[in-house]
């Protein structure tokens, strides 16, 4: 197969005493920080509202990380016209300028490193490490699609004798992203920096619950360069503000990221011809899982079980490559699930802040309702095996793992976005396949094992985008673990792989008789 070119950036070494001193230093400048006021940037300026709301820290719901300006429609209908008037300009922009805007705001990131990752830290409850690690990404999803687009630049030419053929590649027009508050920076910054390289205007309307690590991103790109018009940040209400765009007749391409539910609303508004539309529009969506591990007789397990606590708990649950099913065939079941619980025992829960942490909060109080909840349908349905004690004051759910779930139960099968874990006992490997691919979705999957055949048999079956052997089942790196799934997990092609920037462009076969 063809040879990857591209190397990532690295994360910070914590272990260095400098490091840490670094990111203490930043929570205390961003601590002097908290409070602000974050407004829309439409056409290049910055916009009152007359809705502000407040993004709190999970991890202490007392302290307001920044007040946020939520754009209206008519401010939404300005943002469009914005990105209207500045894609003629941007699209013949030479794609070298485009690329040297999202070097230099990779350039930024990694300036400003120690402080994206505190704001990411303080305002979705992510611990410091894994927010770093997130960093990383957004540095590595700009330099990689700068790179990408100019590779796709070069086009291809198909000429023959008397007959010259090129094959070239352009933007489409208007691109909405619409990103989610779990990798609040590096898929915002993805999906974003993806739609501006390949040459079309962009809206970024970013979750609620993150605007203010977005308006970071925002102030960053204004910073490396970005023109007036080709690039506005938008907070709003999704169901207001996103609704409109996606809906909007000037509207080529939507980036999203987030639910089933509203992905499939998407994906059907964006299909429906608007008075005075003159194109298709291409979604991309990135929706849901409910990832499973599958544990066979051969595995591992004391990489089993470390495996299977990271990718359970980390992030307390909330990244769509989590795993929320552990599948464990007969002959292992009894002692997995011993030192899985005793394992999960061992995490250290507290504020995301701490250096200590290794599971912080939930999102907000509407997720930990809905996980509680789940935590109660699980009961019902199940087994508890264990359920652990948190602390007060934030929006903390205790790690929880079932046993003995039944294959099609409730926390079985329906995404829950937390540290709720099923695990399902089945025969051999073959009925544990079978189980893993009895959902909905096939975004990520593991398998621990040390049976060639076994491993052999996942590679060809098992339904999963992204497929992990013998390792945690989170955390793809750009360009090294291209990421994303199918069925019910989403449409378009990898984030971080060599097929993603394609989805935002149009191509175009230009003969020439000669
Ligand atoms: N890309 C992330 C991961 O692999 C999930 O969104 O964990």
């Amino acid at each position: 197969g063809e040879k990857n070119y591209f190397v990532g950036v690295a994360d910070t070494d914590f272990a260095g005493d400098g490091e840490r001193k670094m990111a203490q230093e930043a929570f205390g400048l961003v601590r002097g920080q908290l409070g602000r006021m974050y407004l829309p940037l439409i056409d290049g300026e910055y916009v009152q509202t007359q809705d502000v709301v407040e993004s709190l820290n999970p991890s202490r719901f007392e302290e307001v990380v920044g007040k946020v300006g939520l754009a209206s429609v008519e401010q939404a209908e300005m943002a469009m016209q914005a990105a209207k008037n500045a894609f003629p300009g941007w699209r013949k922009t030479p794609v070298s300028q485009r690329a040297g805007i999202l070097r230099k705001a990779a350039e930024l990131m990694e300036l400003r490193r120690a402080e994206l990752s505190a704001w990411i830290v303080l305002e979705v409850g992510k611990p410091v490490r894994e927010a770093d690690g997130e960093v990383s990404e957004a540095i590595d999803f700009c330099l990689y699609y700068a790179a990408e687009m100019e590779r796709l630049n070069e086009g291809v030419s198909y000429d023959v004798a008397g007959e010259m053929n090129k094959y070239i590649y352009q933007g489409r027009g208007i691109a909405v992203v619409i990103s989610p508050w779990n990798f609040p920076l590096a898929i915002a910054a993805g999906m974003t920096v993806a739609a501006l390289v390949t040459g079309n205007c962009t809206i970024l309307k970013p979750a609620e619950a993150s605007s203010v690590i977005a308006a970071k991103f925002a102030e960053i790109l204004v910073e490396a360069g970005i023109p007036k018009g080709v690039f506005q940040y938008l907070p709003g209400k999704g169901s207001a503000v996103g609704a409109y765009m996606v809906n909007h007749v000037n509207t080529h391409i939507i980036a999203f990221t987030g639910s089933q539910e509203v992905g499939c609303r998407i994906y059907a508004d964006a299909a429906t011809l608007k008075m005075g539309q003159k194109h298709m529009k291409r979604v991309i969506a990135e929706m849901g899982g409910k990832n499973g591990i599958i544990i066979d007789e051969s595995a591992d397990l004391d990489q089993a079980v470390v495996g299977a606590v990271q990718s359970s708990f980390g992030y307390s649950g909330q990244k769509c490559s989590a795993c929320s099913r552990v599948i464990v065939v007969e002959a292992v079941y009894e002692e997995f699930v011993q030192r899985f619980v005793e394992a999960t025992k061992s995490l250290n829960i507290g504020e995301a802040e701490l250096p200590s942490t290794q599971v912080g909060p939930v999102i907000d109080d509407n997720a930990r309702s809905r996980i509680l909840e789940y935590i109660e349908k699980g009961k019902a349905e199940s087994t508890l095996a264990l359920e652990m004690s948190i602390p007060e004051n934030g929006y903390y759910v205790p790690p929880t793992i079932f046993k003995d779930v039944p294959a099609d139960g409730i926390i079985a099968q329906q995404e829950i976005f937390g540290p709720v874990v099923a695990v399902i006992k089945a025969k051999n490997f073959q009925k544990a396949l079978e189980i893993a691919n009895g959902t909905n979705f096939a975004l990520t999957g593991g398998l621990y094992s040390r049976t060639p055949s076994h491993i052999e048999q996942a590679q060809a079956d098992f339904e999963v985008g992204n497929l992990y052997i013998n390792r945690t089942i989170t955390g793809a790196i750009v360009a090294r673990q291209p990421f994303g799934g199918f069925k019910l997990s989403g449409v378009g092609s990898k984030a971080g792989g060599p097929d993603y920037l394609l989805q935002f462009l149009e191509p175009k076969t230009v003969t020439e008789n000669i």
